[in-house]
């Protein structure tokens, strides 16, 4: 299914699966990678708006996301945190509708083990943003650290992209950045799950 249909039951459920992994994690790594965006910023994939509350009330964030499901949540989240300095925008991180360096940041999270076409994806925020702009991420990405987790993930691959909507356990996130004209200025790593990282930082164009 193309993300324009959209996936109407993972959007049902995806705040509930999403809440242990939020409280545990992301709660405590969102106010560095959102809450530092400052200016002009994009957020891709936005899904239900988990990141929406984190932005500081001086920045002029854009989220987008191409899910219709995940969109109206976000429409929803966004109204009743009541604030005027974010807008929605429905479109997929490989065909973004703005010019060239126009943001000072673009942020992913949890995004990249989703978009259908990651190069094309992280080829657009590097089109977006100025050069002296930052790309902020949270993602989780395959272990190589462990031959056993990193084989595990990889042949659960196409059963775990069907259960979770497109989602690949096995992407190797970090080199598909750098490979995209980045430098990573700070990147750490936290435990998501058994035998599951996950990284998050910030990157330059480099
Ligand atoms: C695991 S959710 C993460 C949502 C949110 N960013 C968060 O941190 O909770 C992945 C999101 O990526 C979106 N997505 C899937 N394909 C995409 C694409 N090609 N471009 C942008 N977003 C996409 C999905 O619709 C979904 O909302």
């Amino acid at each position: 299914m193309s993300p324009q249909q959209g996936h109407r039951w993972f959007a049902a459920v995806y705040d509930r699966i999403a809440s242990r992994g939020e409280a545990r994690v992301f709660k405590h790594i969102r106010p560095r990678i959102m809450g530092e965006a400052q200016g002009r910023v994009l957020e891709i994939g936005v899904g239900t708006g988990a990141s929406l509350s984190y932005y500081p009330a001086e920045a002029q964030v854009v989220g987008t996301e191409p899910d219709p499901h995940m969109f109206r949540r976000a429409e929803k989240r966004l109204a009743e945190l009541g604030v005027t300095n974010i807008e929605l925008r429905q479109a997929s991180a490989e065909e973004l509708p703005f010019d060239d360096a126009s943001f000072d940041h673009v942020v992913s999270s949890l995004v990249l083990c989703t978009v259908s076409d990651q190069p094309a994806a992280l080829a657009q925020a590097r089109r977006l943003l100025k050069p002296e702009g930052t790309f902020r991420f949270i993602e989780h990405v395959r272990n190589d650290e462990s031959r056993f987790w990193g084989t595990l993930q990889d042949l659960i691959t196409p059963v775990w992209r069907w259960c979770g909507a497109g989602c690949h356990p096995n992407r190797r996130t970090q080199q598909a950045i750098e490979d995209a004209g980045f430098r990573i200025e700070w990147l750490e790593q936290v435990r998501l799950a058994p035998g599951t990282p996950a990284i998050y930082g910030v990157a330059r164009p480099s």
